[in-house]
């Protein structure tokens, strides 16, 4: 039996990607936020190589471990729980994480607490905003999931629309490569997109056609499909202008239907998760219709919008304090649908 403290001293771990990441709260105060991403070698290969994530992981984590540990200030015989990342993600990757997470927790006997890397990405906001508690309404955009959730309490929530096809962030991704542009495509699309404007005809989802639903595929398409003949005719064609309007065409929709969606569950805070969320321009236009909504919005620094373990430890606390703790026999998974991660 684990004696519940007020304000633990929790480690996160996050090794699910291409990002190893370690940090330290005390309660909801960051302590330290360390990161090693291995994204600058993926990128030579234009997409996440699980084999050199797996390896770069094994190579990174005790080394973040320590730095966390020693920027919070934080002995390791005064953690009281280790959070990590369990899925979803890379196998070879999350099992890196999982592995270094169960010899500390088991050495140090204190609890394992498994963290679903999308709860993650919701928890985000709690660092954010300490005294941020549900009910709130969340725009989730990642590489793996668009959806609009409704946290009605700390464990579970109500998927409200999710992704039918490709990702909002995987869209950003494949777009980029089409205008040569390196990996991970977002931050590139973002940054091109400042020179050029919104003048390139993109389809719009349209609200009746899938609810609170994502499709990207569509968009992803006609944006091939542009680019494509105009290569094949040899037309000048501007790829600032089609970063442009593809940005467009892909963030204002998230901010219509999580808009759609505070109104309809009658949530008065917002908050939002995943890499997506690091745009300046979907921060901005979401900054914009919550105070015009008059919607209190908790926006993550963009650091906690990427992968970090800052969100797993935030996580890793909801989860203490629901006595939520895993078994040394916890094994990584590959995916997680929605659904589970909701906790009903
Ligand atoms: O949450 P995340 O770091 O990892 C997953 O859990 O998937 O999200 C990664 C995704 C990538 O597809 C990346 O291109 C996208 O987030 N992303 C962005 C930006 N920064 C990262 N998309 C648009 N604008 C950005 N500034
Ligand atoms: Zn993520």
């Amino acid at each position: 039996m684990v004696n519940l403290k007020e304000s633990p001293i929790i480690l996160g771990i996050e090794s699910s990607c291409d990002e190893t990441a370690a940090a330290v709260i005390r309660g909801r105060e960051l302590l330290s936020d360390e990161i090693a991403s291995s994204a600058a070698t993926q990128a030579k290969y234009g997409g996440v190589v699980p084999e050199i994530a797996s390896r770069a992981h094994a190579e990174a984590v005790d080394e973040v471990v320590e730095r966390a540990l020693q920027n919070a200030g934080v002995k390791k015989e005064q953690l009281d729980a280790v959070a990590v990342t369990y899925g979803a993600g890379l196998l070879g990757a999350l099992l890196v994480g999982l592995s270094f997470a169960k010899g500390f927790a088991y050495g140090l006997g204190i609890p394992l607490i498994g963290v679903d890397h999308i709860r993650g990405h919701l928890a985000a906001a709690y660092l954010e905003d300490v005294t941020l508690e549900p009910p709130f309404l969340t725009l989730l955009a990642s590489g793996g999931h668009t959806a609009i959730l409704y946290t009605e309490r700390a464990d579970n929530f109500r998927v409200l629309g999710g992704t039918l096809d490709d990702a909002a962030g995987e869209a950003f991704d494949k777009v980029a490569r089409v205008l040569s542009l390196p990996y991970p495509g977002g931050p590139h699309i973002e940054a091109l997109a400042r020179e050029g404007r919104n003048v390139v005809p993109m389809p719009r989802m349209l609200k009746g056609g899938g609810g609170y639903d994502f499709s990207y595929s569509g968009l992803k398409t006609a944006v091939i499909n542009y680019v494509h003949t105009r290569q094949q005719r040899g037309e000048a064609y501007s790829r600032a202008d089609v970063a442009c309007s593809f940005q467009h065409a892909a963030l204002d929709v998230l901010v219509r239907k999580t808009i759609e969606g505070a109104k309809e569950t009658g949530a008065e805070v917002v908050t939002a998760g995943g890499g997506v969320v690091a745009n300046g321009y979907l921060r901005a236009l979401l900054t914009e219709a919550c105070a015009r909504e008059g919607l209190k919005l908790v926006l993550p620094v963009k650091k906690h919008c990427t992968d970090n373990a800052a969100m797993i430890a935030a996580e890793g606390l909801v989860q203490y304090r629901l006595c939520n703790f895993s078994p040394l026999s916890l094994n990584a998974e590959a995916s997680i649908p929605l659904v589970r991660s909701s906790g009903k």
